[in-house]
């Protein structure tokens, strides 16, 4: 793992909406973005790490155990870190410190610009506890891709569908250039 060129850092939760974070891994990577995901061992649910893996030509960390202090690794790396998706339990941990994976380790580590994009259920982003964590981490700098109003995959409508991964994509660039020029 090279700290010298900064990476756009992915990480991944586990969220249904995760088969789109493929496409914008692939995106990135055709463009010659240096890209690096980190995934939560409950994304790996949704979506193997190998497919991660042949998009970018790079390992894929799931476990800080396997291979040394991972989180520190990647947060030299990371030029822009973002959460694509977050779910609403990572935000929880994000807000109130909890390190107790990967991704979590390496958020509370960084030292440059994070994005999160939420996805989940309409009842649970409107809840008082997911808005009160939000709200936190609003505060803390964290740059938040608001999901939009729409029909969710288990049948509800409301907010809480990811971002267009378009937009993701071209805000995450947006923040890795001017991070790293
Ligand atoms: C099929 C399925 C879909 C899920 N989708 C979401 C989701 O979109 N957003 C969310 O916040 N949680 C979702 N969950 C619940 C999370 O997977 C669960 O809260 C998990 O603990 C998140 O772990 P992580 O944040 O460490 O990845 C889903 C669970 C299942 C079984």
């Amino acid at each position: 793992m090279t700290t010298q060129e900064k990476s756009i850092v992915i990480a991944v939760t586990g969220s249904i909406a995760a088969f789109k974070t493929c496409e914008l891994v692939r995106s990135l990577a055709k463009q010659g973005y240096p890209v690096q995901v980190i995934m939560t061992p409950n994304a790996e649910r949704f979506i193997g790490r190998v497919t991660f893996q042949a998009l970018t030509d790079r390992p894929v960390y799931v476990s800080e155990w396997e291979t040394g202090m991972v989180h520190i690794d990647v947060k030299n790396m990371a030029g822009v870190f973002a959460v694509v998706p977050i779910t609403a339990n990572t935000i929880g941990k994000f807000a109130n410190g909890i390190a107790d994976d990967i991704v979590s380790s390496t958020y509370l580590a960084l030292g440059c610009p994070v994005l999160i994009a939420p996805a989940m259920n309409p009842g649970m982003f409107a809840h008082p506890a997911v808005q009160r964590n939000l709200s936190v981490l609003r505060q803390d700098g964290v740059q938040i891709l608001d999901p939009t109003s729409g029909e969710v995959v288990c049948g509800d409508s409301g907010q809480g569908k990811m971002a267009d991964i378009a937009t993701i994509e071209n805000r995450i660039i947006e923040v890795y250039r001017s991070a790293t020029s």
